[in-house]
């Protein structure tokens, strides 16, 4: 829980005491919502919160880097975010195609390494090929892993896996008998990611929003009335230190 004494710390004190407390999440998956508000409140296109956003992002990513966060999985565009306004599908494919552009560089000097959730194949060609050139060049980096989830719906991604399992049945790659967990877990977009440890959202929703159905089983979950691109470096160090609180007993006494 967040409480009086923890708020008036400034960012450096927060981060400093997470540090000490040592568990840092390994896996964090954010909801980056409130785009479109934060632009509505001060009467700019929704567009204008969508490229304040991509500074969050940055910010985000930096922090992350700074405290040792294994896995960063952002929430950046659902399949369902196709049934927006053409404009506004248009102008974040083009934020991400920049972002992506400019970034890579630095991505790949501060040893980030850059992967994607989703069905990118959907993606236009230009935006597949640049986000596979920023994948290679940082396919070596062993810092953060920045997993963003692009053309991502939970639902589909267990209809997707349980289509790829019921074939290797039939092809008898595997018996039936032999699927558990861990094995579906395999046939995940998420093949080899642990878990996410803590998910954040942004805006104050209280729903996971079709995001990480079968990986957020167990993840604790943290949500703040902060607008995603108003989201700071002081905000994120909060909510790892509201998890630091919190006693994980995945089911168990
Ligand atoms: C949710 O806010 C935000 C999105 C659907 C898009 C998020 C995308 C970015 C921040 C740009 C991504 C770029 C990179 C490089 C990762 P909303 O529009 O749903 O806000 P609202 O709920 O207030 O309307």
């Amino acid at each position: 829980m967040i409480t009086e004494n923890i708020l008036v710390l400034s960012e450096e004190e927060i981060k400093e005491k997470i540090l000490q407390k040592g568990n840092i999440p390994k896996h964090i998956a954010i909801i980056m919502d409130g785009n479109g508000r934060w632009a509505q409140k001060r009467g700019l296109p929704r567009s204008a919160g969508h490229q304040a956003g991509v500074k969050t992002v940055k910010r985000v990513v930096q922090a992350a880097g700074e405290i040792k966060v294994s896995i960063l999985t952002l929430f950046t565009f659902s399949t369902e975010n196709w049934e927006r306004p053409k404009s506004e599908v248009a102008a974040i494919m083009k934020l991400l195609y920049d972002a992506t552009r400019q970034e890579m560089k630095e991505l790949e000097e501060k040893n980030v390494r850059l992967i994607t959730t989703g069905r990118i194949d959907q993606l236009s060609f230009q935006r597949r090929n640049i986000l596979k050139k920023a994948i290679s060049r940082t396919k070596n980096n062993t810092g953060l892993v920045l997993n963003l989830a692009l053309n991502y719906s939970g639902r589909m991604e267990i209809i997707d896996a349980v289509k790829k399992l019921a074939q290797d049945v039939k092809n008898n790659k595997i018996k039936s008998g032999q699927i558990d967990e861990k094995l579906f877990h395999d046939y995940l977009y998420t093949d080899g990611l642990p878990d996410p440890d803590l998910l954040i959202r942004t805006s104050g929703e209280m729903r996971l929003s079709n995001f990480l159905l079968w990986q957020a089983a167990y993840t604790e979950l943290y949500v703040t009335e902060v607008l995603w691109p108003d989201f700071s470096e002081k905000d994120f160090y909060l909510a790892i230190w509201d998890y630091q609180t919190r006693e994980r007993r995945f089911g168990k006494v």
